[in-house]
């Protein structure tokens, strides 16, 4: 399929930054966990994934980004077929991945972990170093600090920047606000929000369904590997057929947002806490 891949001279007016048409794929021999995905990102746009434990979220993520075996279908990125290409192709092109574990060095500084971002043109790192810490002012403060030694939020925030340096044309986030306090989860999207507004395309999946559907342009539902419903982040929000498949997590939040954060540390103006 790769071969194909590099022969492809597809050029379609309109396009979408990425597109996964009909994707199929799994781990196992036999078993598919993608089944038949077709996600759209469109310049500049910021998509929500949400679903539920187990409908194939991270799978599609990583399937786009080189990491399971594809099985059919086929993924597009600007007009180009991106299919089954390795993960360092992948970036060269401009897709920006942050899984949701271990997305750090945590031996190595916050500026030695984004210039891991960057080996690939080392030349670009002062200037993609000035685009991510106008993002995040807070990095260049501490740039010689250890990325083991941060908190969560912060090491997200790390991540998110490492990715950033090779100035993707999409950004895939897999749950950037898991694990977080709700303060910090908060914060999280605010930045995810602020990384798209200065003109980054994001495909971000959630299990904070109803945060991610209020940032979001566009979404989609993944159940069993498939989009069962895609629609702005309000159609969806307000979606009976959504809100009744995913009400536990619905519910779930709104129950969080009625307590209040769980956390009294208030959010600070860099994001960073002391
Ligand atoms: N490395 C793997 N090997 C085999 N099965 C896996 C692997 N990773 C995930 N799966 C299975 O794929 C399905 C979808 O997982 P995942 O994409 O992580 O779901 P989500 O991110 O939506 O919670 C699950 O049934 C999970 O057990
Ligand atoms: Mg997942």
């Amino acid at each position: 399929m790769a071969q194909a891949v590099a022969s492809s001279t597809v050029t379609r007016t309109d396009e979408p930054v990425l597109r996964t048409d009909d994707l199929v794929a799994g781990y196992l021999p036999g078993v598919n966990i993608l089944n038949g995905c077709t996600v759209d990102a469109y310049d500049g746009e910021l998509i929500g994934i949400i679903g539920p434990n187990g409908a194939g979220k991270s799978t599609l993520l990583k399937a786009i980004f080189g990491q399971v075996r594809i099985r059919g279908g086929a993924i597009w990125l600007k007009g180009e077929e991106i299919t089954s290409l390795k993960a360092d192709k992948l970036v060269a092109k401009g897709v920006g991945m942050v899984p949701q574990n271990n997305n750090v060095f945590p031996s190595l500084s916050i500026e030695e972990n984004l210039e891991m971002g960057i080996f690939q043109s080392p030349k670009k790192f002062a200037e993609r170093f000035e685009f991510v810490t106008t993002l995040f002012p807070e990095l260049e403060k501490r740039r010689r600090q250890r990325a083991g030694s941060l908190s969560g939020g912060e090491r997200q925030m790390v991540a998110m920047s490492r990715a950033l340096m090779m100035d993707p044309s999409v950004l895939l986030l897999d749950e950037p606000s898991a694990g977080l306090s709700p303060v910090r989860q908060d914060e999280t999207f605010l930045r995810v929000a602020e990384i798209n507004r200065a003109g980054v395309t994001v495909i971000m999946v959630e299990q904070n369904a109803r945060r991610c559907l209020q940032i979001c342009h566009r979404a989609y539902v993944l159940d069993q590997g498939k989009d069962a419903y895609t629609g702005t982040g309000r159609e969806l929000l307000n979606d009976p057929r959504v809100t009744e498949l995913y009400l536990g997590t619905l519910a779930a939040d709104e129950d969080a947002k009625r307590k209040g954060p769980a956390t009294a540390e208030p959010p600070t103006a860099s994001g960073f806490t002391a």
